[in-house]
């Protein structure tokens, strides 16, 4: 990497779920599952559903608690960046909408679609407007209301995914020791067939075939994507300690994209992390896609888990494929 003269910093976080619990009883009352398969195979054992409302609500939801908990106006937000595969539709984009609804009045902004990987792509794109001198203050979010796109008769993916939205604030620094140090992002539109929603866009307009179909659900050959998302997770995390001379110790958290316990869990081992340094979540929200990696973020600085100066690895893995990793250091 050349030597940069700003770092971009984490300096706000922010999250939204929604109230209403989708437990493993639940699916075993509309599928042919069980408590003990889900949370075994998984580490799942609740996730979350937005009853009212989309992905604007989410996300705005989760950047209302960042400002409020920042105390700073929306009014200071320069650029909003939504990372989603669940816009509330094709077109005004995502961004639009939480614009209007924090009153963001003097940002631009735009959607991200990255699938799982939609954060880490959002947040390195973030980063560089940060570290470009031109922008200040830019809000990337990860929002996904997965439960609009998920088959409920479908065992293999419904017990999978949940609904979030969750926010950081990226500033500058001139103390570039802090911030995002180094990511190695990456696609593979090989990947295509073995996750993905076929219907509504240009291929396959939305007519009643399609949804006789079903091809306005998720499809995921999940074997497949299991075998393809350890390896690279946990590739690319070992990729990025070496890259950056980083041992086990060095490293506070790995946080990775919730989307299975067992995918996480040899994550950590290829990079001979112990699991008390895994950030983990998913079995109180799921999957919730683009916002797993923030809502930890969240969740573990409110819990006084997270210090100043803790060397962090974000890695993840989606649909595309696509998957990366980010070494950054904790400024807050
Ligand atoms: O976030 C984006 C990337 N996505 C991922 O990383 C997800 C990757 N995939 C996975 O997490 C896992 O593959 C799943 C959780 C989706 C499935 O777990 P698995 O251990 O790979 O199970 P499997 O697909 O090999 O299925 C094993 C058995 C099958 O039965 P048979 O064919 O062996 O008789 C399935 O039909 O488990 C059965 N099964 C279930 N049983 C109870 C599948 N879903 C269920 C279920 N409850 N919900």
């Amino acid at each position: 990497m050349s030597e940069k003269i700003i770092s971009a910093v984490i300096t706000g976080v922010g999250m939204y779920t929604p109230d209403k619990i989708l437990d493993n009883a639940y699916f075993e009352s509309i599928v042919d599952t069980n408590d003990e398969w889900i949370r075994t195979r998984t580490g799942i054992t609740e996730r979350r559903k937005l009853e009212n409302g989309a992905t604007s609500d989410l996300a705005a939801r989760a950047a209302e608690d960042l400002l409020k908990s920042k105390n700073i106006s929306a009014e200071e937000i320069e650029v909003i960046i939504v990372a989603t595969v669940t816009p509330d539709m094709f077109f005004p984009a995502t961004a639009c909408l939480v614009q209007e609804k924090i009153g963001a009045k003097n940002a631009w902004g735009f959607d991200l679609s990255a699938a799982c990987s939609g954060f880490l792509f959002a947040f390195q794109t973030g980063c560089s407007l940060i570290e470009s001198g031109k922008y200040k203050k830019v809000l990337v979010i990860g929002a996904d209301k997965m439960t609009s796109i998920v088959d409920y008769t479908d065992r293999n993916n419904c017990i999978l995914f949940g609904d979030a939205g969750a926010a950081v604030l990226l500033e500058p620094s001139e103390d570039t020791s802090f911030g995002l140090q180094d990511s190695l992002l990456h696609i593979d539109g090989s990947g295509k067939e073995s996750l993905n929603m076929k219907g509504g866009g240009s291929l396959n307009p939305p007519t009643h075939k399609t949804v006789d179909e079903g091809l306005h659900y998720i499809y995921q050959d999940g074997k497949t994507v299991f075998k393809f998302a350890v390896k690279k997770m946990a590739d690319i995390s070992h990729e990025i300690m070496e890259k950056n001379g980083l041992n086990s110790e060095d490293i506070a958290f790995l946080v990775p994209h919730q989307a299975n316990l067992r995918i996480l869990n040899a994550t950590a081992e290829r990079m001979g992390l112990d699991k008390n340094k895994v950030m983990i979540n998913i079995n109180k929200y799921g999957n919730t896609t683009a916002a797993t990696i923030p809502l930890c973020l969240v969740e573990y600085y409110r819990a006084g888990k997270l210090k100043k100066g803790d060397k962090l690895i974000f890695a993840t893995f989606g649909a595309g494929y696509t998957w990366g990793a980010c070494y950054l250091v904790w400024d807050m």
